[in-house]
């Protein structure tokens, strides 16, 4: 800590998605702890600040920072109630479905028209900008399984949207999100938890979740033959090195190659060992860069474009810790916007990037 000032800051304070530019600490027996280094602030931090406030035990930061915190309080605070209720009780539903379901092996399709509703409700109510920063609203408590197909219908929500589909359509891609990996409940759970890479033998068994899913849709009495096979091939790749069914570009159903689409943006998005660089704007940009030259060109350029238009305009916080608002993308370098910090315009490059994207002023 050398001469560094600190400031007791509350923890309170610290809200998913603020940045801290320097170490956070606590002190025990006067002795200064460091809690975290300069990071984004995510669901896991959070939990343990709590569990360190019911200790009674004081948190500290650098002063520069505890003013920069101050103001990023300001915007962030009035963005996080409203969205991370809406998108925990959706959550929580589906959590219910998937106990059900697990018990009974079947789908409730009468629990199922409300859940899809319900995240009908949460793509229309909330704002775009909430899928922006979806890590950093997960706790490493969360199930994924939960968590990743609440954000995959809303995501498919939000691409029907984009495309002009009618209502009832849209309401099936996002029955299919909801359901595309609901056959994970039969992958033993050393296997689909494994810490580490799973070996050739044990990927081949993950696989067969894409057949469980659809199996179980078939049982359960779904006829609709676009959330059927949307759901068994949402992993086919256009190259045909997909599965289970090993299809083709044009053979590929066209609910699947959306939902291939919202499944990589949100694995990609919720990865904590990627955390700082998966701000969207990165992944976006790799999108762009055709590392995943393996989807549908066509889909991809358009949720690209709408993704622009969505964080055009909103508020980013970038690696010094202060807090602007983007004013222009170019597509060849989503990356690194220009942002604007109180007024001035700064061009964002390696040493000075988004690293939260908040949401907009309110
Ligand atoms: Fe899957
Ligand atoms: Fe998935």
């Amino acid at each position: 800590m050398g001469n560094q000032k600190l400031e007791k800051i509350s923890s309170d304070m610290l809200l998913s998605g603020m940045y801290l530019d320097s170490d956070l600490y606590y002190i025990v027996d006067e002795n200064p702890v460091l809690l975290c280094h300069g990071t984004v602030i995510d669901a896991t931090i959070l939990d343990r600040l709590r569990d360190i406030a019911k200790q009674d035990v004081e948190i500290f930061v650098g002063e520069g920072t505890y003013q920069k915190l101050l103001k990023q309080h300001e915007y962030v605070s009035k963005l996080n109630g409203q969205i991370a209720k809406r998108y925990n009780e959706t959550r929580e539903v589906m959590s219910e479905f998937i106990r059900e379901t697990s018990y009974t092996n079947q789908i409730n399709q009468e629990s199922m028209v409300r859940l899809v509703s319900m995240t009908r409700n949460a793509v229309d109510i909330m704002q775009p900008y909430f899928l922006l920063q979806l890590g950093s609203y997960m706790s490493d408590m969360d199930e994924l399984l939960q968590t990743h197909s609440v954000d995959v219908a809303i995501l498919n929500g939000m691409i029907g949207r984009w495309l002009g589909l009618g209502d009832d359509r849209i309401e099936k891609l996002i029955s299919i999100g909801l359901l595309h990996d609901i056959g994970k409940l039969r992958i033993p759970d050393h296997i689909l938890n494994k810490p580490g890479r799973l070996t050739k033998e044990e990927f081949e068994v993950v696989k067969l979740h894409a057949v469980y899913s659809y199996e179980m849709l078939v049982r359960s009495g779904v006829t609709d033959e676009e959330i059927l096979t949307g759901v068994r091939n949402h992993h086919e790749r256009i190259t045909g090195t997909g599965y289970p069914d090993g299809l083709m570009l044009n053979e590929i159903p066209y609910f699947a190659k959306i939902t291939a689409i919202s499944d990589i943006y949100d694995a990609m998005i919720s990865k904590r060992v990627y955390k700082e660089s998966a701000t969207p704007l990165k992944i976006l940009d790799s999108f762009y860069r055709d590392q995943f030259s393996d989807l549908d060109p066509r889909i991809v350029n358009l949720f690209l474009e709408q993704m622009i238009r969505e964080l055009n305009g909103k508020l980013v916080i970038l690696s010094n810790g202060d807090v602007g608002k983007i004013t222009y993308i170019e597509k060849m370098r989503i990356a690194y916007p220009l942002v604007d910090v109180d007024g001035t315009i700064i061009q964002t490059g390696p040493n000075c990037h988004v690293v939260s994207v908040c949401g907009e002023i309110v």
